[in-house]
């Protein structure tokens, strides 16, 4: 009968050396490691002074020669600008190309005098009211103004829809 505890045992590997580092190439580790930390740190607190500001286009401009506009409604700025110029017997008035159901771009429809949304079916007459269709509200209209020039300029940041005040300075302007 054999004893398994007398057996001999298979020799075990001895233990990698450990690499060694040597104090200088710590201390180096160390400062890269400090500097590093201080280069982000000084870079975050820069980046702080440049906000993240959005440069839009400017949302005035200048649809031109009033005179050069017949009554009725022109689309001269609807692509490029997304606005109605319409020119009554009194003077003008801007109307924003935006649906207030959901924001689509209607289109101008001369022979039923109506703006048209294609998404969901709004229609509006002349003046911008809703005559059919979900939209709650009537169009905006944007600030119009007749610059010394004779210029038509139109500002979209300023508009409103209420009536009575968007059939008023700085809404519509009057031009014989
Ligand atoms: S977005 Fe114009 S009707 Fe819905």
């Amino acid at each position: 009968m054999s004893d398994s505890t007398t057996s001999a045992s298979p020799a075990m590997p001895a233990p990698a050396k450990a690499a060694s580092v040597s104090r200088g190439d710590f201390l180096w580790l160390g400062w890269t490691m400090l500097a590093g930390f201080i280069g982000a740190s000084a870079a975050a607190s820069a980046r702080f002074f440049f906000p993240n500001v959005i440069y839009e286009p400017s949302q005035r401009f200048n649809a031109g020669p009033a005179k050069g506009f017949d009554l009725g409604v022109s689309t001269k700025w609807a692509n490029e600008q997304r606005v109605w110029i319409v020119r009554t017997e009194q003077g003008f008035y801007a109307l924003w190309a935006r649906c207030t159901h959901l924001g689509c771009t209607p289109n101008w429809f001369s022979d039923q005098s109506r703006f048209k949304c294609p998404c969901h079916g709004s229609n509006f007459n002349l003046g911008g009211d809703v005559i059919a269709g979900p939209a709650p509200k009537p169009l905006l209209r944007a600030k119009i103004e007749l610059a010394a020039t004779g210029d038509l300029i139109i500002d979209k940041a300023v508009l409103e829809n209420t009536p009575g005040k968007r059939d008023t300075a700085p809404f519509f302007v009057e031009y014989a």
